[in-house]
């Protein structure tokens, strides 16, 4: 039976934490969190930031190293059946397909916009890039790029696309330890130095511009700073930390889970999983809030780069940096660097998202890793092509609301319910510190049991108000793309709908062998 074969390991200590660091540090740390702060009263920001770290984010951590490394004692390395051995009853399994599929829809759009950074590194060194100099031109170099402008075609995007498909099915093919372990230990420590040299480029910035002496370094790090504490009384704020301490420890998807079902029983999830929640509050929160954000002010001013801020997190990067770029001595190397640090940012994330799927067949199903990976590869590939095809159809944020919102919170939700309260608090404790060095402190308990849940069920009231409802209700989606969308929805539906039917024959199949 499946439940004898060994499965596979980490080969270090280090490396796990790098693995989940480098699941955890991706686009988020370095233009989400930028965006979200600056927007939401600069450094008051910080507060509810840090409450939500506290009391969700690194709750939640510890859940999600705890839950997946119990499961690997039994051989299951994803939600259904880790959910199915927590509690025994019949829909939980059902329930724990969330942890499949969720990480399945954001690696099919994931995966192509981390070959959009592939492009930008190669298009920053080709001198095609920093050649333009206004915003138009860059936006419409984007455009062009995402196959979006009239006349335009997706061929470069498609090949840069194929090369990083298939890079990511490469590592996947290694292994853990020889794939996936083996680059997060030198890709990590890479994008590390590449992000404190280009936040020391960005830091040393000089006014260029002589019309504007207040537009210099230190007044664009006060622009992202300095604290508005008359936002804390708002709601959206709140809404707005907790959503990116979710979005950034890559928590409630089921990637961390599936990580964690590698270790030994003996491993220590308390001390590691607190590791790599630190590094990636240290590259989000230090690297990330000294790049963007500054250079904009640098450059273009209070209005410059709140209208930059403004236009999302995609513009800041892909418009708003290469314009600077473009101005500053040596732009080609550090364009090179920045787009560089983000791929490398993009696919230590991509290969966690793909693991789950790739984990519940293997061990589900008994495959080889190779035929477990050469079917997650087919199928994703097949999938990806919606969201390159019609991008500007609104495929991509109907993927992303669905999987990398919705089914966050609610999969969240769900683990600690099960854990905490099904599982039982007593034995989640113990579970939690088994082998740990450390003790964490007893309020947690407290913490764990009511405040994590009931934040969580906030969120998930106040997003299904302020966003859930008109999403579902496509409010804002011009008619032309309504069919799209509904296609979009339909196809989730389905896959979903496949992924149940796959845990059923699982769960069958088991019984009766
Ligand atoms: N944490 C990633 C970032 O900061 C994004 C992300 C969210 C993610 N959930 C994930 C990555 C799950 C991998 C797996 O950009």
């Amino acid at each position: 039976m499946s439940e004898q074969r060994p499965r596979e390991k980490w080969g270090t200590k280090l490396g796990v934490i790098m693995a989940v660091a480098g699941s955890a540090v991706g686009l988020g740390n370095f233009l989400r969190f930028p965006v979200q702060a600056v927007q939401n009263g600069g450094g008051a920001f910080m507060i509810p930031y840090f409450v939500s770290l506290l009391l969700l984010g690194i709750p939640l951590i510890w859940i999600e190293w705890a839950i997946g490394r119990y499961g690997g004692l039994f051989g299951h390395g994803s939600a259904p059946f880790i959910f199915d051995k927590l509690w025994k009853n019949r829909v939980l399994k059902y329930l724990g397909v969330i942890g499949v599929f969720g990480p399945v829809v954001i690696f099919i759009y994931y995966v192509y916009i981390e070959s959009w950074l592939l492009g930008y590194a190669f298009f920053a060194v080709s001198g095609k890039l920093l050649a333009l100099s206004t915003p138009e031109a860059m936006k419409g170099f984007l455009l062009t790029y995402q196959g979006l402008s009239p006349g335009s075609n997706l061929w470069t995007a498609y090949i840069f696309f194929l090369i990083t498909f298939a890079v990511n099915t490469w590592i996947l093919y290694r292994g853990l330890k020889g794939g996936i372990e083996w680059l997060c230990n030198w890709a990590m420590p890479l994008l590390f130095v590449f992000a404190i040299v280009v936040a020391a480029r960005v830091l040393t910035l000089v006014v260029t511009d002589p019309a504007h002496p207040d537009w210099n370094i230190i007044n664009g790090l006060g622009f992202l700073w300095n604290p508005d504490f008359s936002v804390l009384g708002d709601s959206k704020v709140w809404l707005a930390a907790a959503g990116q301490i979710f979005f950034t420890l890559s928590v409630g998807i089921g990637a961390i889970l599936t990580y964690a079902s590698y270790l030994s029983h003996g491993d220590d999830v308390v001390l590691s999983g607190t590791t790599a929640a630190a590094t990636n509050e240290f590259a989000e929160v230090i690297l990330g809030g000294s790049i963007v954000i500054p250079a904009a002010f640098a450059f273009f001013g209070p209005v410059g780069a709140a209208q930059a801020a403004g236009s999302g997190a995609f513009n800041l990067g892909f418009v708003t940096m290469p314009l600077i770029f473009g101005r500053i001595p040596l732009g080609e190397l550090f364009a090179l660097l920045w787009f560089l640090l983000l791929f490398l940012a993009g696919i230590t994330s991509s290969v966690s998202l793909a693991e789950p799927a790739i984990a519940f067949v293997r061990d589900e199903f008994n495959l080889v890793r190779s035929r477990a990976v050469s079917f997650f590869a087919v199928a994703t590939f097949i999938l990806c092509q919606p969201a390159i095809f019609f991008l500007g159809r609104g495929v991509v944020d109907e993927l992303d609301f669905w999987a990398g919102t919705f089914c966050l919170v609610v999969f969240a939700l769900a683990e600690t319910i099960i854990f905490v309260w099904l599982f039982g608090l007593d034995r989640a404790w113990e579970e939690i510190h088994h082998g740990a060095e450390l003790r964490i402190p007893r309020f947690y308990r407290f913490i764990m049991k009511y405040v994590t849940p009931l934040f969580l069920i906030f969120i998930l009231g106040f997003w299904l108000i302020q966003q859930g409802w008109p999403t579902l209700m496509m409010h804002g989606v011009s008619p032309d793309n309504v069919p799209y969308v509904l296609a979009t929805r339909l196809g989730l539906v389905a896959l979903f709908i496949g992924i149940a039917g796959l845990v059923r024959l699982a769960y069958y199949r088991r019984k009766t062998a």
